[in-house]
């Protein structure tokens, strides 16, 4: 009976033990153990029990890229606002809500951690998103809690959708959790469904490594998918200084090292590409004439890739699924707010916080890389950065530029944020 006891003990603390190595169970027990919201990372369990419906809807990402898709969320118009029958009305089916936005841009590029081994710290920093979003605390003040959370950034709902729904779940909250993978499957079988040609998935190497979108487009299409990860796209739109090849060269030397693989592997040829990144909408021309550039390219008297690339391209941007998944969400659970809120959005974004002891800073006071991709999951409520309302003169002029040019019902949420 003893030794039976002493292996039931054991047996109890391996799973202890491998339990706490796990950041979805380190997040789970340490906001559990917070019910107040009193510590980073935590939110008021009260803040849910009650109705949820005209709490705003949370957006989060690992830097700006997410405005994209908070763009298509503002611009959906699919259904009649008084009946929620199909069919647009002219009136945005998300015109009575209200936004809260965060990119998480200290700790960004999302889409590098997998290639460093770190993607068990990247799926703890994914959590930390949705507690900020969850909870009432900015480092400057109070946000409101949130009744839906949109992972509006493909290497996160890659990482992080299973372990946000299993955490959503495991808090016994009713928020609704959607994702931009999925969505993005949908929307290629919904606008390219009937071509045979191959599909380009342009994406983070994060979300490439994580075959997410392989397996979601193996749902919808029989197509042959191949996958362009760039590893400094993403940061050189945020507007990163340590990128100093301009946009569209990294964007020509990604597709041309790409498209020489492709052909090396005598690939169908290509005539989708899936925008899978959540910056990439923002440089789509950039991306299509990068591709125009190799079909038309010439060596030896020869066009290696003419065959290759379709001369019509369609691009697929998950944006306006990603919409339409969370509109019939909260349709279907009867979340959709019932008073229009006169209130504007919010923007919050990470900045190092150099007062963290241990933090690492480069130069420029961000993160250094060493520090960045060094740190190790299990600290949930960290705060070696902290979470601040954004405001446009945060943003690098060349990234505002975009995000004015190209999201202009954003631009306008974000003028008048504080
Ligand atoms: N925009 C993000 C995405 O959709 C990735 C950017 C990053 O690497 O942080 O995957």
């Amino acid at each position: 009976m003893a030794a039976f006891l002493r292996l039931a003990l054991l047996c109890v603390s391996v799973v202890v033990l491998r339990a706490s190595d796990d950041p979805v169970a380190v997040a789970i027990g340490h906001a559990k153990a917070h019910p107040q919201g009193e510590v980073p990372a935590s939110f008021v369990a009260a803040d849910y029990r009650g109705d949820l419906r005209d709490l705003p809807i949370g957006v989060f990402e690992s830097g700006v890229g997410g405005l994209t898709v908070l763009e298509a969320l503002k611009a959906h118009d699919r259904h009649d606002n008084r009946t929620g029958k199909a069919g647009a009305d002219g009136v945005p089916d998300f015109a009575g809500e209200r936004f809260v936005y965060f990119g998480d841009q200290a700790n960004m590029p999302y889409g590098n951690y997998s290639a460093v081994g770190r993607t068990d710290f990247l799926r703890e920093l994914i959590l930390r998103d949705v507690l900020f979003l969850l909870g009432r605390r900015h480092a400057r003040g109070a946000k409101p809690p949130v009744k839906a959370i949109v992972i509006a950034c493909n290497t996160a709902t890659a990482y992080g959708l299973e372990d946000i729904r299993a955490a959503v779940k495991a808090w016994g909250l009713p928020v609704i959790v959607v994702g931009v993978v999925e969505a993005g499957a949908q929307g290629l079988a919904e606008t390219a469904g009937d071509s045979q040609g191959g599909v380009a998935v342009l994406a983070t190497v994060g979300t490439c490594a994580s075959n997410a979108y392989p397996k979601a487009l193996a749902k919808v299409t029989a197509r042959p998918v191949l996958q362009l990860g760039s590893a400094t796209l993403a940061a050189a739109i945020e507007g990163d200084p340590s990128v100093r090849t301009p946009i569209r060269d990294i964007i020509r030397a990604d597709v041309g090292a790409f498209l020489r693989s492709a052909a090396a592997d005598k690939a169908e040829p290509i005539d989708t590409l899936m925008l899978g990144c959540t910056h990439y909408p923002l440089v789509a021309e950039e991306i299509s004439a990068a591709f125009g550039y190799w079909r038309d390219h010439e060596t030896d008297g020869r066009k290696p890739y003419a065959a290759l690339v379709a001369k019509e391209l369609k691009q697929v941007n998950p944006a306006a699924w990603t919409a339409e998944a969370l509109w019939r969400s909260l349709q279907a659970a009867q979340m959709l707010a019932v008073t229009k809120s006169s209130a504007g959005d919010l923007f919050y974004i990470s900045v190092p916080n150099p007062a963290w002891p241990g933090v690492g800073l480069a130069a420029d006071g961000s993160l250094s890389y060493e520090y960045k991709y060094g740190r190790q999951p299990e600290q949930v409520g960290r705060e070696d950065t902290i979470n601040v309302p954004m405001t446009l003169e945060k943003l690098p002029g060349a990234t505002a530029k975009l995000v004015r040019e190209k999201l202009p019902l954003t631009w306008r949420s974000l003028q008048s944020a504080r």
